[in-house]
């Protein structure tokens, strides 16, 4: 849920873009149609995260990874093409609308036998899957349930693989005085934040792209260096 809040100027986003993410633009426009027709909402994460993306996928030789958040699925396609033909994704989505249009956009680009769209509360979707199934995980669901899927993914992603989460600067909210009325999303990626920087499996870092993009990899035993 990322490019209407870039971290990083315009001007600065626009020459990554254009110069280093065109393809995954062009699949953005080319999947927002469908999405837009059936008056989905525009939260995608955003092509330069599709590239850093698939870029981590093919430097850790990714096979099987799980998306938690389809939408219309644009991450599921991206991580689907990086992953390559054999390849498997994963994709949870609670709205049965959301994942009716992505399987649609995913049947119309090749990949609907590439990308399993399970239609399901996220966390109880994660609690029936067997550990060690996937070597990826990106996160773009709901923000309450964060701290939840990332203790999940400790489960279900292996030794050494990779987990992401988007919107870790909180629609660029994260570093405003908090509020009274303040948006519960907004809060719940601030505590989110400090439960993955302390994380004693996960050791992790932020990428400044789209509106925050959290990394870390899984360390089944657990760190020493953590505070
Ligand atoms: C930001 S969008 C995902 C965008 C998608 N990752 C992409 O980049 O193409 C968030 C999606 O998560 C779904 N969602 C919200 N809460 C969920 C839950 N508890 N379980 C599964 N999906 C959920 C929403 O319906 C929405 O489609």
């Amino acid at each position: 849920m990322s490019e209407s809040t870039p971290a990083i100027g315009r001007p600065l986003l626009d020459y990554i873009v254009e110069n280093f993410a065109q393809p995954e633009r062009e699949l953005l426009h080319r999947m927002w149609r469908r999405a837009q027709q059936a008056g989905l909402p525009h939260i995608m994460i955003a092509p330069e995260q599709a590239r850093a993306l698939a870029i981590l996928v093919k430097a850790a030789g990714v096979r099987r990874a799980l998306d938690v958040g389809t939408l219309f699925g644009y991450s599921a396609a991206n991580l689907a093409l990086a992953l390559g033909p054999r390849g498997r994704v994963v994709s949870i989505e609670v709205d049965a609308r959301h994942a009716e249009v992505a399987r649609a956009n995913l049947e119309e680009l090749g990949l609907a036998q590439r990308v399993e769209v399970i239609c399901a509360p996220a966390l109880e979707a994660m609690q029936r899957m067997d550990g060690d199934a996937f070597e990826l995980l990106l996160v773009d669901a709901d923000k309450a349930n964060y701290a939840n899927y990332m203790e999940e993914g400790v489960r279900l992603v292996k030794d050494g693989g990779l987990m992401a989460f988007d919107n870790v600067f909180a629609f660029g909210s994260l570093l405003d005085k908090p509020k009274e009325n303040e948006d519960p999303d907004v809060a719940a990626i601030r505590a989110f934040n400090v439960r993955l920087a302390r994380h004693p499996k996960i050791q992790a870092t932020i990428l400044p792209i789209g509106d925050g993009l959290g990394v870390g990899v899984v360390n089944k035993a657990p760190l020493l260096h953590k505070p």
